[in-house]
């Protein structure tokens, strides 16, 4: 059964624009029917843990558990790992806060990073290789080339490394700036341009959920 694993972060509770997009994805690839299923995990409610013990960056073979805590921290990693493993297509929900990713987002990620478990360590171990991940990352400006904020992004490049060169995956990207143009005066014309990249972003989405083999 094709399994799409959706994970959202943005802190905000409604009216979030990366969780509309996701959304939006997730009701594209649910709608293919075929079994198409999707594993839903919204940090903002439900967070992971943050590691506990650099151990956890490495295959347990290689570095058993030192004691219980570290054992149970182990077991709460592989659960996030399996999850993740399961899933034949990757969806993130990404906003920028900071210039960086939501620290939910960052925790998730050293969790499932695990070095001769998701990605190489001695062998060339990539169970992930050749999937897709879809990043949907929003922001509340303009960071795109030749503006002020060109090389201020912090969110795409750690996501692109880790998924892309790390696990082996087939990134997609799918950016919407100038979110805050809805709730703030002075970026209100900026809003008609949101609204384009927001509705061009819903519209790839949705193609990119119907092609995905
Ligand atoms: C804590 C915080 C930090 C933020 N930092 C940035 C930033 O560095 N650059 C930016 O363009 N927007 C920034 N924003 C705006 C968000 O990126 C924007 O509201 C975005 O739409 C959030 O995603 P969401 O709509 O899915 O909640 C920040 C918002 C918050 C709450």
């Amino acid at each position: 059964m094709p399994r799409l694993l959706r994970i959202d972060a943005s802190y905000e509770a409604n009216g979030s624009v990366s969780r509309g997009l996701t959304g939006v994805f997730a009701e594209a690839w649910r709608s293919r029917g075929d079994g198409h299923t999707v594993i839903q995990r919204d940090l903002r409610t439900d967070p992971v843990p943050h590691l506990t013990h650099a151990a956890l960056h490495w295959a347990s073979e290689e570095t058993p558990p030192a004691d219980e805590s570290h054992r149970e921290a182990a077991q709460a990693q592989r659960a996030l790992v399996a999850e993740l493993l399961s899933a034949d297509v990757l969806l993130l929900g990404a906003p920028m806060y900071n210039y960086s990713l939501p620290s939910t987002l960052k925790a998730w990620l050293d969790q499932v990073h695990v070095r001769g478990l998701t990605s190489p360590a001695e062998e060339d171990t990539q169970p992930l290789r050749g999937r897709t991940a879809v990043i949907v990352t929003t922001r509340g400006t303009v960071h795109g080339l030749g503006t002020a904020n060109e090389d201020r992004d912090h969110v795409v490049p750690p996501l692109e490394l880790i998924l892309g060169e790390e696990f082996g995956m087939e990134v997609h990207v799918v950016m919407v700036g100038r979110t805050l143009s809805t709730s703030i005066a002075a970026l209100a014309p900026e809003r008609s341009a949101f609204e384009a990249e927001r509705d061009a972003a819903a519209a790839r989405l949705t193609a990119l959920a119907g092609s995905l083999a």
